[in-house]
Parts: C-alpha cells; sequence; structure tokens
C-alpha cells in the first residue's frame, strides 16, 4: 500500500535501529537504513528479511547503506547511533546536508540534551527527540522531547508519525537528563546496586522480590495510579521514615564500576549478574517478543475494561 509519509531513513542498524526498521517498514514506508559498519549492516539486512520476507526488499520498500545520498524524498530521519554526542552531531549535519529543510529529524538518545544535538543544526527547529524502547516494535510508548527551538508543528508530526506507527508517544513536558523512564530505571537500580552492597539480599532473591511484587503490578498500573489505589496517606507514613535510609551516592555504584572492570558485562559477555551460556541466551530471547506481546495485550485490556 503506498502512503505519503515518504522516505523514512533510520541511521544506525544497531539493536534499536533494526527494531525500528522492522516498525516502519511492516507499515509498508519505504525505509533506508544507513550503518558505517558494515557487519552491522548486514546483519540487520538478514534480520529484517528473516521478519518480514525478502518481498519488502524486492518491492524497494527497504534499502541499506554505509554512506548517506541526496534524496528529497526523504521526510523523517531517524538518528539512532552511538550514544555520543559527538557523533550525533555528525550524522545530524550529514541528514542536513543530504534532505530537504523540511524533514523531520529525530533523535534516540536515551538522555542527552537535544539542545546540545541540535547544536550545530541549520534548521534545528525541526529536531525533537523519541526515545523509543527496546525492542522498538513492541513497545509502546516513546518519549517525545523538545529543544529549546523545537517548533511546537515539530512535536505535532512527530506524535502525528508515532501514531500512525501505533505507538503512544508521551510528550514530556521539561528536558531534564534520561527524560523520565531512564531517570526512573536508575533510580530503582541505584537502590538494588545498594542492596546488594549492603548484603541486604542477594541476586536471585532481589530479582524474584523486584518482579513478582512491584514489576507484575506495574504492567497494569502506573506507580501513581497504584499509589492511589494503595492510599497517599500510607505512602506518605512510609515516605516519612524511609528517605533518610534510601540509596542517594551521586557516583555510579562500586559494585557496578568493579564488573565493568572485570569484564562482566552480562549476558552478551557470557557473565553479569549471572553466568551466561550461548543456550541460556537463546532460551531467554526465543519466546521473549511473544511474551512481551502478551504482556502488552493484557495491559491495554485492562485499560480499556477500567478506563483508567
Ligand atoms: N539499546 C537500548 O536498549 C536503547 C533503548 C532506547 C534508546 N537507545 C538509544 O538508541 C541509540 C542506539 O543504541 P543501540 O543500542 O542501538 O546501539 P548499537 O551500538 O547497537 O548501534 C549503534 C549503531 O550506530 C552505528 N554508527 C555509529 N556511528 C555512525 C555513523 N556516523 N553513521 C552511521 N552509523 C553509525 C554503529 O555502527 C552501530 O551499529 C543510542 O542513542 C541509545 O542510547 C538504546
Amino acid at each position: 500500500m503506498a502512503h505519503n509519509v515518504g522516505r523514512v531513513v533510520i541511521v544506525g542498524a544497531g539493536t534499536m535501529g533494526t527494531t525500528l526498521a522492522k516498525l516502519v517498514s511492516s507499515k509498508q514506508w519505504p525505509v533506508r537504513v544507513i550503518d558505517t559498519n558494515q557487519a552491522v549492516l548486514e546483519r540487520c539486512r538478514t534480520q529484517l528479511i528473516a521478519a518480514l520476507g525478502p518481498q519488502v526488499i524486492a518491492d524497494n520498500h527497504l534499502d541499506f547503506q554505509s554512506q548517506w545520498m541526496a534524496d528529497e524524498s526523504i521526510t523523517i530521519v531517524i538518528e539512532s547511533v552511538t550514544e555520543n554526542l559527538e557523533i550525533k552531531q555528525l550524522v545530524i549535519a550529514q541528514a542536513e546536508a543530504h534532505c530537504s529543510k523540511d524533514t523531520l529529524i529525530v533523535t534516540n538518545t536515551s538522555g542527552l540534551s537535544i539542545d546540545e544535538i541540535g547544536q550545530k543544526m541549520q534548521y534545528p527547529e525541526r529536531l525533537a527527540g523519541a526515545h523509543f524502547f527496546n525492542p522498538a516494535d513492541l513497545i509502546p510508548t516513546v518519549e517525545v522531547v523538545s529543544g529549546a527551538a523545537t517548533l511546537e508543528s515539530t512535536v505535532e508530526r512527530i506524535c502525528q508519525f508515532l501514531t500512525q506507527l501505533g505507538k503512544r508517544p508521551a510528550v514530556i513536558q521539561k528536558a531534564v537528563p534520561g527524560f523520565v523512564a531512564n531517570r526512573i530505571q536508575h533510580a530503582i537500580m541505584r537502590e538494588c546496586l545498594s542492596l546488594l552492597e549492603k548484603g541486604v539480599v542477594d541476586i536471585e532473591a532481589l530479582d524474584d522480590i523486584v518482579q513478582f511484587s512491584i514489576g507484575v503490578r506495574l504492567a497494569l498500573n502506573g506507580p501513581l495510579l497504584q499509589r492511589d489505589l494503595n492510599g497517599l496517606d500510607t505512602h506518605l507514613n512510609i515516605a516519612r521514615y524511609l528517605y533518610s535510609d534510601l540509596e542517594d551516592t551521586h557516583s555510579p555504584s562500586a559494585l557496578l564500576e568493579s564488573y565493568v572492570e572485570k569484564g562482566w558485562l552480562g549476558a552478551k559477555a557470557g557473565k553479569g549478574f549471572y553466568a551466561w551460556s550461548d543456550e541460556k541466551v537463546a532460551q531467554r530471547s526465543a519466546n521473549e517478543g511473544k511474551r512481551l506481546s502478551q504482556i502488552i495485550d493484557i495491559a491495554l485490556d485492562n485499560e480499556k475494561e477500567t478506563g483508567l
């Protein structure tokens, strides 16, 4: 089916770029994936052919390039390269040099400043952050973040595009480092690592407690809605005696630093908090997409049924 969206360019064919390309291509929109790393580009291509079928490429809906080419039909560029300010600025300069001045430029940064990313742009009013979550083709929410120069109409166009993709755009009122989700994720992890360091709980027990208490509930209710259900007076009473004891360090945990120093980077390195074999990694990822989709469906049904 033809669409009026024009060509969407996704820069970066890594973890996020691949699922972003899968998402946009699944809507039959023409997609170009650009990555300077030929091996990564080839892996992305293989994964997308496996997921969408070879016809997508044969129909010229999807192509893969290691460098930019000028193209007036590009309406949206989604930058999803390495989380590094200089690299992002370079990619955005390339986007401006090869697209029309009306092309929307979107950065998938996890929390770098939109103003700094757009600092050297000729037309920074068409830049905004659209922070997708991994895997981008499945997770519904996308945080939309403006810079000081971003036009209201840019935000509107990005939200419209995201809605057409079946996403739930969540506009952030004020750009703060880490936006919303990463601030919350890091607040949780700061306390988790602190509890491990203090020997309060072991790794397995901590994961079990979080996943099967607050974790399962969060799939149905956001934290504020959940507090309403539990009672704000009770929450306040606990907050009064607990906060002085919570972790409030301003530097990353020594435990985390030591893991990374030892090369314990998680599943990809065979060791993180847990030991990982190739079979274990394959087992974990085999049905992950299916399970995530089931949880998302339950959450959406719950929202529909309860009206909240
Ligand atoms: N991984 C996640 O869970 C996640 C979630 C949300 C957002 N993000 C953000 O998405 C972005 C990409 O993350 P990722 O996890 O996919 O990283 P990644 O390392 O898997 O992929 C980044 C890709 O960018 C490519 N690249 C680097 N410089 C380039 C250039 N000049 N031109 C073209 N390609 C270039 C690299 O070759 C690499 O393949 C980052 O900003 C990250 O913070 C990541």
